[in-house]
């Protein structure tokens, strides 16, 4: 079984982005930087019918406007749309305004069908359908362990609660998208995605070309947080334009697009009841949840793939649990995988009932959930904690912060058992006799820092510093790499690297007859290779990395009781991540994470219009997200556990974080707001200083 080295240089230790200068200056290519020869504009119309038969489309009148290179329909015949958004044609052009009027010169005959935006609405017997013939609600049976009835009978302490999250878009910086080039050779698509196989695959299948015909490229990305993996279809409609045009195309989604139609997390709304001991420990746990993953969640289609179905009672130990969840379709847009999907919604309810049970039971947070939480690593991280936050200085009754402006503190832990490493990938390095070398890996980088983690682990192996490693990932011609998603590029990619240039260093070795190649030897060995540079492959190999990671965050807040507002103060965020890779990455994640999660809590919310079926705040001036000026100080220690191998942490280290802020505001002004995202409305309205009907409900 090999194993990581044990004194390091650059493993656990901190460097620097290798390509922040690159992204600074501009001279990274994202998918829309693309200067492919002739390239046109490419353009989607969407449905403007939350539900409808679309009886017709014209594009006579599109295809005469100037500059105008073709028009097509995304599917021929009549057909049915289920949201506002849904795409029906696509458009080429020379320009922008060329594409904005053929858009419009674009002759759409609609039968409007009843709609419904709103998961309480749909869940009605009278609703209109999403699903002809179908109901919009799934209805399954509660599903029980132990003896849940008995159990709460015998409980000292009960609370029920219901908590609700809405639905959260991703809104990555770099919308959905890509250029496309359609030529006799085949299709080249310079794609926004997590995974340039999967799309590579994803177009062949759309295109019904062979895939070794399609080679997709995406050395760049502005994030995607789950929502950028197949479908394509966005892709697939460029590459139809550009066979129409020949000449490449470039679209990418708009703002707008990007709130309607390519994802979004799943809504929750919690029921929970919980009971515990007079000591603490949770006996009994019932919960009853209904949320809507968009038109495809529902009915017969009912599925929680992409987060509607809360892994709940989530981290706690509890021996009787009944556990209910309805999945509901309404006319919206599908949910995508997003940032630990299932996680966030399920730390919020289950951690805010913790938190009012604590109350209740009169014992502080942190103990009760030291009581029953079986993670050795959260019980050693939570100990941290409380030293590094200063809980116990912190930790007051609920409510009894003095003055107009209350200050509170909570906490939240969270679990993520992905990360492990996708064993199918591989990759490879070229050793020049000039001692330059190139790693290669069919791997994409979401923003996260993945040329850096393989520059690091390369440095380390060979003994040369990261700048002098060559990274190129995000090309179908390198191999095979993984869809980066469910934290699993680092576990995948780390182990591949180490492989790949341990094999490389002993080749090298036998080659140039040199014992040790690494370091001030490495270039008098490679001149030894004499003409031909040394290509060695190597591949993902077990015993590098592990999954499940474990985390704890804590957040102190003020909130002002006269105009609601809250304030983020700190973050204390205490994470295992097995071996840190490069702590500059790690702790960016981290940054990241938190920085979401605080969206989660205060701000982000998909707003639908009953009447239009339109997200009603589709850009940023609406839908907020945290600002620089909202992000608090955070405070990161990170385990390094060398021991457990390489686990991936992008997803973990968002989940507790609006957990522990939705229980600091609780903490401060003594009553719970228990709906996300927690806006001055709402605490105005638990203040009872305004009337909760004032204040919108999701
Ligand atoms: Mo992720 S939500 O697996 O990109």
């Amino acid at each position: 079984m090999p194993s990581w080295p044990t004194e390091t240089k650059y493993i656990s230790h901190s460097t620097l982005r290798i390509d922040a200068v690159p992204k600074l200056t501009g001279q990274a290519r994202y998918s829309s930087d693309i200067q492919a020869q002739g390239w046109l504009y490419g353009m989607i119309l969407r449905s403007k019918w939350p539900a409808a038969k679309i009886t017709s489309i014209n594009l006579e009148k599109a295809r005469a406007i100037p500059g105008i290179k073709a028009a097509l329909t995304v599917q021929d015949g009549e057909r049915t749309v289920r949201y506002y958004g849904e795409e029906l044609a696509a458009v080429a052009g020379t320009t922008k305004q060329a594409c904005l009027d053929a858009l419009r010169a674009i002759e759409v005959e609609a039968k409007p069908l009843p709609h419904v935006v709103h998961e309480t609405e749909a869940m009605k017997d009278d609703s209109p359908k999403v699903w002809e013939g179908s109901p919009n609600a799934s209805n399954p049976k509660p599903s029980d362990k132990g003896d849940v009835d008995k159990a709460f009978a015998e409980c000292a302490a009960v609370i029920e609660g219901f908590y609700t999250t809405p639905v959260q878009l991703h809104h990555p910086m770099e919308t959905h998208g890509s250029t496309v080039s359609w030529t006799d050779d085949g299709v080249t698509a310079w794609v926004s995605t997590q995974g340039v196989f999967g799309s590579r695959d994803a177009l062949a299948g759309g295109l019904k070309l062979e895939q070794s015909k399609v080679r997709v490229l995406s050395e760049f990305m502005g994030g995607g947080f789950g929502a950028k993996f197949p479908p394509v279809l966005e892709s697939v409609l460029a590459a139809r334009l550009s066979r129409e045009v020949k000449a490449p195309v470039r679209l990418m989604l708009t703002r707008f697009d990007e709130a309607l139609a390519v994802g979004n997390r799943p809504s929750s709304f919690q029921k929970i009841k919980l009971g515990a001991s007079a000591d603490g420990t949770l006996q009994a746990f019932e919960f009853d949840n209904y949320g809507t993953g968009g038109l495809g969640s529902g009915g017969t289609t009912a599925g929680g793939g992409s987060g509607v179905n809360l892994p709940q009672p989530y981290i706690y130990r509890v021996p009787n649990t009944r556990v209910k969840q309805t999945v509901v379709a309404i006319n919206a847009g599908g949910a995508r995988a997003f940032r630990a999907p299932a996680h966030p919604p399920a730390s919020y309810g289950m951690e805010c009932a913790m938190d009012d049970l604590a109350v209740k039971l009169g014992m502080d947070p942190v103990e009760l959930r030291l009581k029953n939480d079986p993670s050795e690593i959260r019980q050693r991280e939570y100990k941290i904690g409380i030293e590094r936050f200063g809980w116990k200085e912190k930790y007051k009754k609920p409510g009894s912060s003095p003055g107009v402006v209350k200050v509170g503190v909570g906490c939240g832990g969270s679990a993520w058992s992905g990360g492990g490493g996708a064993r199918t990938t591989q990759g490879e390095a070229q050793i020049n006799p000039d001692g330059s070398i190139e790693v290669r890996l069919g791997v994409q980088d979401l923003g996260t820092g993945t040329k850096t983690v393989i520059a690091v682990v390369a440095a380390e192996i060979l003994g040369l510093k990261p700048e002098q490693i060559t990274v190129k990932i995000g090309d179908t011609r390198y191999p095979p790499g993984p869809g980066s998603g469910g934290s699993m590029t680092c576990p995948s990619v780390a182990p591949t690297v180490f492989d790949v240039c341990t094999k490389t260093l002993e080749q090298l070795q036998t080659q140039a007859g040199i014992a040790d190649a690494r370091g001030e030897n490495w270039f008098s060995a490679c001149k030894k290779l004499g003409v031909n540079p040394l290509v060695v492959h190597g591949q993902w190999q077990p015993g590098l990395s592990d999954s499940r990671a474990c985390g704890v965050q804590f957040a102190e807040v003020e909130v002002d009781t006269e105009t609601g507002m809250v304030t983020v103060k700190k973050i204390t965020c205490i994470q295992d991540g097995g071996l840190i890779v490069n702590k500059n990455t790690f702790e960016s994640q981290v940054n990241g994470g938190i920085i979401m999660g605080m969206g989660y809590a205060l701000y982000e919310e998909r707003i639908m219009d009953d009447l239009s079926g339109v997200v009603l705040n589709p850009n940023f001036e609406t839908y907020k997200v945290s600002g620089i000026g909202d992000i608090p100080e955070i405070d990161i220690t990170l385990l390094n556990m060398p021991e457990r191998g390489v686990i991936g942490i992008g997803e973990p280290v968002t989940i507790p974080t609006a957990s522990a802020i939705a229980n600091a505001v609780a903490n401060a002004i003594g009553v719970r707001v228990s709906s996300l995202p927690i806006t001055p409305a709402k605490v105005l309205a638990a203040l009872g200083k305004v009337p909760p009907s004032t204040v919108s409900k999701t």
